[in-house]
């Protein structure tokens, strides 16, 4: 039982939380045919690329500000429930633009939505303004650059997702270095679909403070000490690693070996209803699947908290 302990998450793309019963409303409202992404109450996709494909699909139903507000609400008081103090949500102006929204309106109503939240429970939330490597360099930069100047107090991080077998990170660092300049945090997603070579690649370009997933520097054991030794901190989603078939169960996940090794390790649920998962269950497994006790799973929290990009005044108040 894991209900009662405060938790945190750091690794959440605010998409990736719509609850299928939300977004088959959205669709319905806006007269879209999401049949091929959405069956049954359960997301569609088979592989990496086609979850992908569904996640882009299925962001195109929240079309106003109002919309990612309800979204972003939605999300954060399902956190507040069980008992979650703080909240960071990779968002992506390129989707905002994609609609036609903007990213100033997209992020206008993801903010308003951490105002309502906050209101009712207290919740507190930062975001992550994310690149797609999908989308392109051009486009990492361009995300970048309105991360850098929105003047946006709640946006406090930078972040590359997407698909992982574009690119090498190299090709993204001027998107890193104008993130950098502009004080935000820096975390990458590597070692996810990727091999060990990918998280070498992103300490290499980029020496980010956080990972996200990282899981499979573990094929690599040096690489494995070398994230101990700088004290990156690695934003472990368990259950989407079984959900996509990064290992084939949780008996061979190596959240345990990792932190065995030393390497920081923090829990959160990447893109819960798509992977049939929740930051919920993702601690109750860090207890059921991986074994550790209530106070393991407390220090694990410590550390996302000592690891969010936040102010230092919020972060005492959340410790
Ligand atoms: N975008 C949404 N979820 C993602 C994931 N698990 N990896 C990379 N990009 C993503
Ligand atoms: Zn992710």
């Amino acid at each position: 039982m894991t209900s009662h302990l405060k938790k945190v998450e750091l690794h959440c793309h605010l998409e990736g939380a719509a609850p299928p019963a939300l977004t088959e409303a959205q669709a319905q409202k806006y007269g879209i045919d999401i049949s091929g992404q959405l069956r049954d109450g359960a997301y569609i996709w088979h592989d990496f690329a086609s979850f992908l494909e569904c996640y882009d699909k299925v962001s195109e139903v929240y079309k106003t500000e109002e919309d990612y507000a309800l979204l972003t609400e939605t999300y954060l008081d399902e956190l507040a429930a069980i008992n979650t103090i703080y909240s960071e949500l990779i968002v992506s102006p390129d989707h905002g633009k994609r609609i036609g929204l903007g990213a100033d309106a997209y992020i206008a109503g993801v903010c308003e939505g951490i105002r309502r939240a906050r209101e009712k429970s207290g919740i507190e939330a930062r975001l992550i303004v994310t690149g797609e490597r999908h989308f392109g360099p051009e486009s990492v930069i361009g995300a970048a650059e309105y991360a850098a100047k929105a003047g946006n107090p709640l946006i406090t991080g930078f972040n590359l997702a997407g698909e992982e077998r574009m690119g090498r990170v190299a090709d993204y660092i001027r998107a890193f270095d104008i993130a950098r300049d502009a004080g935000l945090g820096l975390t990458i997603h590597a070692g996810e679909v990727c091999g060990a070579f990918s998280v070498a690649d992103a300490l290499d370009a980029v020496r980010p403070a956080r990972i996200g997933h990282g899981v499979r520097a573990v094929e690599d054991l040096d690489l494995v000490k070398r994230l101990a030794d700088l004290g990156t901190v690695l934003e472990v989603c368990p259950g989407s690693n079984i959900a996509l078939r990064v290992f084939p169960d949780f008996a061979s996940h190596p959240l345990r070996r990792l932190k065995e090794a030393g390497v920081q390790v923090t829990i959160s649920s990447d893109d819960p209803p798509f992977f049939h998962t929740s930051l919920e269950r993702e601690y109750a497994l860090a207890a059921e699947a991986f074994g550790f006790g209530d106070a393991e799973i407390d220090a694990m929290t410590r550390t996302a908290i000592e690891a969010a990009f936040v102010d230092e005044e919020t972060r005492r108040a959340l410790l």
